[in-house]
């Protein structure tokens, strides 16, 4: 779905001048009205192509930026320009009309430029290339509206985590599985988040502090966990696999911190489904036992 998205917003930025001159040709709009289109479209289009381009590993998503910021002018110079050469015919029902449907296309646009950078943000091996604060603060507003549609303790109760289990939650992020889990796995048992992002890490550790949970350790690393051989009952890797750049040596790490017979959790979002199971088929660390939904449990060889 990621790359698609890009799909969808050149496909809009095509619509955009061609809907202006639909409403031209039917007396609608005036031809500044088209020109204005065009160059929008235009601009849009090209930075949709650029950022496509951004997507497979450039360093500094500049298309990016300008995919959102394009629409994001668009949406208050629709009405201005309307205003100034209108004047409070602009407020005319068919006038509306035609503003709501700019506006809409333009919002549209601006929507689909944040999902965009969703995948970027998402995708990148972050151990390479250190995410920004402006990508992790999208990140952990993505995150937070991700567990208002999918709630994390359905997705650790469906693992069947027990009460005394050590969990290893690789790639923490803002703690949406670690602090339920803590509370889960109950006093006699431990949770380590570990993250790359010293925010995430601060993050988490204002949240422990805040609801007093004692049994969370955290741990800001890019791979080494620090923890004792066989340690570990289940390792969490939810939405983290594709940002990790050497990933066989993950999966060695997290071999030796597992207990034999452990239990790896691993989700494959943003990764193609052969590209995952070549990852794990390569190393013959682990052997899938199931897939539920969207999770796959995978058993410590
Ligand atoms: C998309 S977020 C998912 C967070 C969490 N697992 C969740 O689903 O709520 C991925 C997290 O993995 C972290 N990360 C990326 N590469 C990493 C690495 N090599 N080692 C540890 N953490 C990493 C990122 O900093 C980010 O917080």
């Amino acid at each position: 779905m990621n790359k698609e998205i890009y799909f969808y917003y050149s496909l809009i930025a095509v619509l955009y001048p061609l809907v202006k001159v639909i409403c031209y040709i039917n007396g609608l709009v005036y031809l500044h009205g088209v020109v204005y289109g065009l160059i929008a479209g235009v601009s849009t289009i090209s930075v949709g192509i650029l950022a496509l381009k951004e997507y497979d590993g450039a360093n500094k998503p500049v298309w990016h930026w300008l995919a959102a910021l394009i629409p994001l002018i668009v949406i208050p110079l629709t009405p201005i320009i309307m205003i100034l050469h209108l004047g409070l015919r602009t407020f005319l029902m068919e006038k509306m009309t035609i503003f709501m449907i700019f506006e809409g296309i333009a919002v549209a646009q601006f929507i689909l430029a944040i999902l965009m950078f969703r995948g970027l943000i998402f995708k990148r091996g972050t151990d390479k290339q250190k995410m920004p604060g402006i990508g992790f603060a999208i990140m952990k507003t993505v995150l937070t509206l991700r567990s208002l549609f999918k709630k994390p303790e359905r997705t650790l109760r469906e693992m069947g985590l027990q009460k005394g289990q050590t969990l290893l939650d690789y790639g923490c992020g803002i703690g949406s599985f670690c602090i339920p889990a803590a509370k889960m796995v109950g006093d006699d048992g431990v949770v380590y988040a570990l993250d790359i992002h010293p925010l995430a890490i601060r993050t988490i550790e204002r949240k422990i502090k805040k609801r007093k949970i004692a049994n969370i350790k955290t741990i800001l690393s890019d791979r080494e966990t620090g923890l004792p051989d066989e340690s570990v009952d289940v390792v969490l890797l939810y939405d983290v696999l594709q940002m990790v750049s050497d990933k066989d040596k993950l999966l060695d790490e997290l071999h030796r911190v597992l207990k034999s017979g452990g239990i790896l959790f691993a989700t494959a979002e943003h990764l193609d489904l052969n590209e995952f199971m070549n990852i794990f088929a390569k190393e013959k660390l682990f052997t899938l036992a199931e897939q539920r939904g969207e999770v796959f449990r995978f058993k410590r060889d």
